[in-house]
């Protein structure tokens, strides 16, 4: 029998440490003798990694907001059908930087999209697909922000938007978390990377029953 696979999301704001947490995360459930992938949006998989780069590039203003919401929704939807789907179907752990709460935060609550519009694109892209655990790091947006900027990678064109932007998005994954909170846990990001990632695995513990 193939042991069942899990789906885990990683969501917040810029500078919350995400990519370093599902690093190790992974190399927790690894050290068990899980099989994990992880995986990231927008990409994923080869259709969806050229979307991103038609998003993450150019200036502020180069999309309009509900062009962006569709460009996001086709690369969702190519991601969960060619990597998430046949990854937990062969049992696999799937640990994914951002998901669909992304684009209600972000696109929603952060750019001001009507939030049913939001969830019927969703329903279109993942279809009954749904995490069985979100790990949402909540940071302040000055802090995040500040950590992004020292990172200083090339894929900017979303860490340019103000700092209102970044606190109504922080606003909207406290109200995705609250809405859902059988799916949802809220880790303090504003810790070092060691206690993150120890509330990390706890949840992980509590929620799903690995890391025991
Ligand atoms: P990253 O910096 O976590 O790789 O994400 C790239 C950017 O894409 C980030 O600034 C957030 C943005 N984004 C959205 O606005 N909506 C979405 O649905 C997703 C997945 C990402």
């Amino acid at each position: 029998m193939t042991a069942q696979g899990r789906f885990i999301t990683l969501e917040g704001g810029e500078g919350a440490g995400k990519s370093t947490q599902i690093r190790l995360l992974a190399e927790a459930l690894r050290a068990e003798g899980r099989q994990v992938v992880t995986t990231r949006e927008p990409g994923g998989s080869a259709g969806a990694e050229e979307i991103r780069s038609l998003l993450v590039n150019g200036s502020v203003g180069r999309w309009l907001p509900v062009s962006e919401a569709m460009l996001l929704s086709a690369a969702r939807h190519d991601h969960v059908q060619r990597t998430i789907l046949p990854a937990l179907g062969a049992g696999q752990w799937v640990l994914c930087d951002r998901f669909a709460d992304s684009t209600i935060a972000y696109q929603g609550y952060g750019h001001g999209l009507a939030l049913d519009l939001l969830f019927r694109l969703r329903d279109i892209a993942v279809g009954d697909t749904r995490p069985d655990l979100t790990l949402i790091l909540d940071v302040d947006p000055a802090i995040g922000l500040a950590r992004a900027a020292a990172r200083n990678g090339g894929e900017d064109r979303y860490e340019q938007m103000k700092l209102d932007f970044h606190r109504r998005l922080r606003d909207g994954y406290l109200a995705i978390a609250a809405a859902e909170p059988d799916r949802c846990a809220i880790i303090n990001a504003g810790n070092g990377i060691d206690v993150i990632q120890a509330d990390i695995r706890q949840a992980v513990r509590d929620r799903l029953g690995a890391l025991r």
